[in-house]
Formats: structure tokens, C-alpha cells, sequence
């Protein structure tokens, strides 16, 4: 079922994390958008935020009813991107690797290191394209949201889940200089660099991975906790950063398709 849109289209959007199921005040529109890839994690939201035309959608649903592996990636991304969305941020809670990340920093990752496994993670079946990915991140989107007080830069390493990593796991993780482990940042990324959408990621550290934390490893009670106490100034540094983002809809880094067709009509 497709619920249209009235408004003016987005161009820019939120996808947000465990504990990030709200983004607007008031005064928005909901949309529900049909895709060959199924239905959205839930109804998309429109509003404004700093003077921009945005959309949020909740990653694991309203009610948050999808688990890291069985999120409807391919779904979301193709629906942001019929909106007109072409930037994506894409706020997240992470575990830190390493003891210089304390809880409740903001990173900005520059790289990404794929541990998922069996998540569908391109929308081309057919033919030769293969999206360049040395950096998984758009430059300008990264620069909007490096806003005062976030950590610029380091990989994050995704994993499967939904289980949190063994300490021999996050040992290694750490070793090779790895600095944050989320469960989300993948395939997310790379299904936005195959529609042309500018993508970013702001990593809210709840919790130290099993490696670096004294005692029995992570528990979600504590992901979410560190989450909710952090989540008020978090939501406004993504705001500030929406607000900073460059209005161009060109990206010489994120438009990487030439003489290719995307599985997506234009709007
Ligand atoms: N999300 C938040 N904390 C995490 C951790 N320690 N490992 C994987 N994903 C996480």
C-alpha cells in the first residue's frame, strides 16, 4: 500500500537507530512507500529542519520490531531515494574498541569493515556494475556532521549479530586498528552509494566491545540506557548537521554510475 506524498519532496534524510524512533516536533506528513523490495521499516516521516524539506524513517521500526539482520535495507534506501532524497545521515549507537572512545562520544567513521553475513547488499543481479566503495563515506556529508565536540574519523566494523562479539572477536577487531562495532552500518552504506545518495554515519559509542571493557561484555540493557541519556543532545547535533549539509544535489564523490541504469524510476 502507497500512501503519496503531498508536500514538497525531501532531499535530505534520517535514518535513525535503536533508540532513535522519533526526529520531528510536529507538523509533519507520513508516507508509506510500496517498493519491489517490500515495505519500509515503517511510515516515513516529512518535516523541516533547518529550513530543509527532511525525511525519517526508524531504522528496527516504530516499535522497533527489526532485529540488525532482518532490517528491510534494500526497502528503506529505495524508498528514501523515490522521495528524492539524495543525502543520508544515519545516526547509530556503536561499541567502542578501543579505551580513547569513551561512552557517549560522537564519531564520524571514515571507513567501514564488513563482518555481516547472508545480508543482500546490491540492487544490480544482473550485469557488470561494481560501485567504487574505498570510501564508504560522502566527504561533504562527513563534513556537515563533524560538528563541535564529535571525533572525526576511524572504521567501524559491522557485524552480523544480533549477538554482541566474543572478547577474542573484539580483540581482533581492535588489533587491526578498528575503532568502533556497530550492527547496522552495512549494507546500508553500500546500497546508498549504488542509488547515488551521499550517506554518513554518526556513531553514538553506549558501550566498550568485549575487548576493552573490564568484566562480562556488553549488554543491551546498557546499549539502550547510554543511548536514552545521551539521545536529547545527539538528536540536535544530527539537526545542526542536516542544517550544514551542502544543498547541492551534485556529488562528483557519490555519483559513481556512468551509461548505467538505476533499478529505481527518477523522480
Ligand atoms: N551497538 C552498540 N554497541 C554495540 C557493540 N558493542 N557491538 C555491536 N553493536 C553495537
Amino acid at each position: 500500500v502507497s500512501v503519496p506524498m503531498r508536500g514538497p519532496r525531501p532531499d535530505v534524510a534520517v535514518i535513525g537507530g535503536s533508540g532513535f524512533y522519533a526526529f520531528f516536533d510536529g507538523g509533519t506528513e507520513s508516507v508509506d512507500i510500496a517498493t519491489p523490495y517490500g515495505a519500509t521499516s515503517a511510515s516515513i516521516a516529512l518535516g523541516e529542519v533547518g529550513g530543509r524539506r527532511t525525511a525519517f524513517l526508524p531504522r528496527h521500526g516504530a516499535n522497533h520490531e527489526h532485529a540488525p539482520h532482518t532490517v528491510p535495507y534494500r526497502a528503506n534506501m529505495w524508498a528514501l531515494r523515490s522521495l528524492g532524497v539524495r543525502q543520508v545521515l544515519a545516526p547509530c549507537a556503536a561499541g567502542s574498541l578501543t579505551p580513547d572512545l569513551a561512552r557517549g562520544t560522537v564519531v564520524v567513521p571514515d571507513q567501514l569493515v564488513d563482518r555481516t553475513s547472508g545480508r543482500t547488499q546490491t540492487y544490480f543481479d544482473g550485469g557488470a556494475v561494481h560501485v567504487q566503495f574505498a570510501d564508504p563515506y560522502c566527504p561533504s556529508l562527513r563534513a556537515a556532521a563533524l560538528q563541535p565536540g564529535t571525533v572525526d574519523g576511524g572504521a567501524m566494523v559491522v557485524v552480523e549479530g544480533p549477538r554482541f562479539s566474543t572478547r577474542a572477536e573484539s580483540r581482533w577487531f581492535a588489533a587491526q586498528g578498528w575503532s568502533l562495532v556497530n550492527m547496522t552500518g552495512h549494507p546500508e552504506a553500500v546500497l546508498a552509494r549504488e542509488l547515488e545518495m551521499c550517506y554518513a554515519t554518526m556513531a553514538l559509542i553506549t558501550d566498550l566491545d568485549a575487548g576493552v571493557a573490564v568484566g562480562e561484555g556488553v549488554r543491551a540493557s546498557e546499549v539502550f540506557a547510554e543511548f536514552e541519556r545521551n539521545i536529547g543532545p545527539f538528536k540536535d547535533l544530527v539537526r545542526s548537521s542536516v542544517a550544514a549539509a551542502p544543498k547541492a544535489t551534485e556529488c562528483a564523490h557519490c555519483r559513481v554510475h556512468e551509461g548505467v541504469t538505476l533499478p529505481i524510476e527518477l523522480p
